[in-house]
C-alpha cells in the first residue's frame, strides 16, 4: 500500500522533450485507443492544429441562468463560426441547439449542486452512457474535486463514466474544480490534473497558473484551459495565449465569451490563437478592428 512517507516532491518534468508516446495520432495519449475513441477526439481536436476551442455554455448546471445565456436560442447561432465544440447540458442542447450545428459535443453529464450550496463537491452522475449515445457526444464532462469534501464521490463518478466511456468509445473530459479550498497553484493542478488522467480520462479541463508548462509536461492527456471569471477581452487574450504557449492543446472559454459585449468577435480571436498561432496582441488588434 502506497504511504505518503518520505514522498519526494518531483522535479524533472522535461518540459522541452515532447511527448514520447504520441505515435501517429495526433492527440496526446490516446494513440492506442479504438476507432470510435479516436473519431470523437479528431471531431474535438483539429487534426490540423491539434488544438480546440471549446464554447463553455453548461453553466446553467448549477447556475441557473447566469449573466450572458440568457437566451442561448440568439447566442448560440453567432458563435457556430467561431467555436469547435459546445461543451452543454443535455437540456441546453435538446432545447435550443440545432442538431444540424455541425459542432463537437463536450456533455455535461455530472451535477447536483446549485448556488444556494456553499460547497459544490457533492455530484451526481445525471446522464446515463445511453442518452450521451443518443446525442453523439464525443465526450462527456465529469466535475472532480480533489481536495474537497466531495473528493471520493466526485472520483466515483468520474471512475463510472469513465468505465461506460470505454464500453462506448467516447471519451470522458474531467474537469478540474477549484473551490475555495482549492489553491490555484501548480502544486494544486500537477496534483489534480494527473489524478484525473490516472483514472483514465481522455481529457482533462483545468485551470492556468505558474509552472503550467510543467502541469502540462506532467499530464499524459491533452489539458484544455478554462476561462474563469471575465477578465478584460486583452487580459482574457493573454491568458488564451499564455495557455497555448505552455502546452495546452485548447481553450474551453465560457464567461470570457458570453460575458463579451462582443462574443462572436471574441470567440473568433481565440480561435486565432488556438489554430492560427496568432499572439494576444495580434489577437487583440484584431479583435479591435472587428468592433470598430
Ligand atoms: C462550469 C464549467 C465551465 O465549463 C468552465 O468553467 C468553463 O467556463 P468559464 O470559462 O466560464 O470558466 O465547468 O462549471
Amino acid at each position: 500500500m502506497a504511504d505518503l512517507d518520505g514522498k519526494k516532491v518531483a522535479k524533472d518534468y522535461a518540459v522541452d522533450i515532447p511527448f514520447a508516446n504520441q505515435g501517429s495520432f495526433h492527440v496526446k495519449g490516446a494513440n492506442d485507443l479504438d476507432w470510435g475513441m479516436k473519431k470523437h477526439l479528431s471531431n474535438i481536436f483539429n487534426p490540423d492544429s491539434g488544438n480546440t476551442v471549446m464554447f463553455a455554455f453548461d453553466h446553467g448546471y448549477f447556475m441557473g441562468s447566469t449573466a450572458g445565456l440568457e437566451r442561448l436560442d440568439l447566442l448560440i447561432p453567432i458563435l457556430l463560426p467561431y467555436v469547435d465544440v459546445l461543451m452543454a447540458t443535455r437540456g441546453a442542447l435538446r432545447s435550443s441547439v440545432a442538431p444540424s450545428c455541425g459542432k463537437g459535443i463536450a456533455l455535461r453529464v455530472s451535477s447536483g449542486s446549485s448556488m444556494l450550496n456553499e460547497d459544490l463537491s457533492h455530484e451526481l452522475v445525471a446522464v446515463d452512457i445511453e442518452d450521451a449515445i443518443r446525442m453523439n457526444a464525443d465526450c462527456m464532462a465529469v466535475q472532480t474535486f480533489i481536495g474537497a469534501d466531495g473528493q471520493l464521490s466526485s472520483i466515483g463518478n468520474l471512475s463510472n463514466v469513465i468505465n461506460a466511456g470505454f464500453r462506448y468509445s467516447i471519451p470522458t473530459l474531467g474537469v478540474v474544480a477549484v473551490g475555495k479550498q482549492m489553491e490555484r497553484t501548480d502544486r494544486f493542478f500537477k496534483l489534480a490534473t494527473r489524478i484525473v488522467a490516472e483514472m483514465g480520462a481522455q481529457i482533462i479541463k483545468t485551470y492556468y497558473c505558474d509552472n503550467f508548462e510543467e502541469v502540462v509536461a506532467a499530464c499524459p492527456v491533452p489539458i484544455v484551459v478554462a476561462g474563469g471569471k471575465k477578465l478584460p477581452e486583452n487580459e482574457a487574450l493573454t491568458l488564451a495565449y499564455r495557455s497555448m504557449q505552455g502546452g495546452a492543446r485548447g481553450l474551453d472559454m465560457g464567461r470570457n465569451i458570453f460575458q463579451s459585449n462582443h462574443p462572436a468577435e471574441m470567440a473568433q480571436c481565440i480561435g486565432k490563437i488556438v489554430h492560427n498561432g496568432y499572439t494576444d496582441k495580434e489577437a487583440y488588434e484584431l479583435l479591435l478592428d472587428l468592433i470598430n
